[in-house]
């Protein structure tokens, strides 16, 4: 898909996700992925900034980055709100270029369904972080229910069209297929939404 109508996609949801940020279930999950996390750190596609309530504001200095521009505005709002230190880029993490070897954490959630390409964004987030830095990910993939994830295999093409996401990627898969590596998975929902804690090499 064309990367301006992608853009205007989730600039389009932006409003959705400010609102998702007070989401429970959501913010359960994030809670318990997100411990942790602390010093350099480096959000990519970081929406709205619905990470930035599990985050010790003594703690972090981020650098988030997302192409919509709506979506920064809000993520924006809500690091001052909470006394988060953080530095927002408006850039295509497909593209982006940061200086290597320069992250203790880095955070990716729901974001990996995006990609063109998630191995390589993957790959980036591997050279971005310090050897050894922890790697974070939150991601809603295909089901371990065979019903449910044919139902995916269905919808998808129309869940792209839409919202921007694919509903059946393989994260394990993806994950495993890049340089990172899998310290330790926890999934929920029938197998959909994946918490993975890994480790850049
Ligand atoms: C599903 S939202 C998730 C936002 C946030 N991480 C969260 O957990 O609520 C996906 C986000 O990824 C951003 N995004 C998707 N593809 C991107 C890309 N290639 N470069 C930068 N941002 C991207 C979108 O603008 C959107 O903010």
């Amino acid at each position: 898909m064309n990367k301006n109508s992608l853009i205007r996609k989730f600039n389009k949801q932006a409003p959705i996700y400010e609102r998702n940020t007070r989401q429970r279930r959501l913010g359960e999950w994030r809670r318990r992925l997100l411990q942790g996390v602390e010093g350099k750190v480096l959000e990519v596609a970081v929406g709205a900034g619905a990470n930035f309530p599990f985050y010790h504001p003594d703690t972090v200095d981020v650098t988030a980055v997302d192409f919509s521009p709506e979506m920064l505005t809000r993520a924006r709002q809500m690091a001052s709100e909470l006394g988060i230190r953080a530095t927002f880029l408006e850039r295509d993490i497909e593209t982006l270029e940061l200086p290597e070897r320069s992250y203790d954490c880095v955070v990716s959630t729901l974001s990996l369904c995006g990609y063109e390409d998630p191995v390589k964004a993957l790959n980036n987030i591997n050279r971005w972080a310090k050897p050894g830095g922890r790697i974070y990910l939150l991601e809603h993939g295909m089901s371990t229910n065979r019903l449910l994830g044919a139902v995916q295999h269905l919808v998808n093409p129309a869940a792209r069209r839409i919202s921007g996401c694919h509903y059946n990627r393989d994260m394990i898969d993806i994950v495993n297929a890049s340089e990172l590596n899998i310290v330790k998975t926890e999934r929920y929902w029938n197998g959909i939404i994946h918490l993975i804690w890994a480790q850049a090499t």
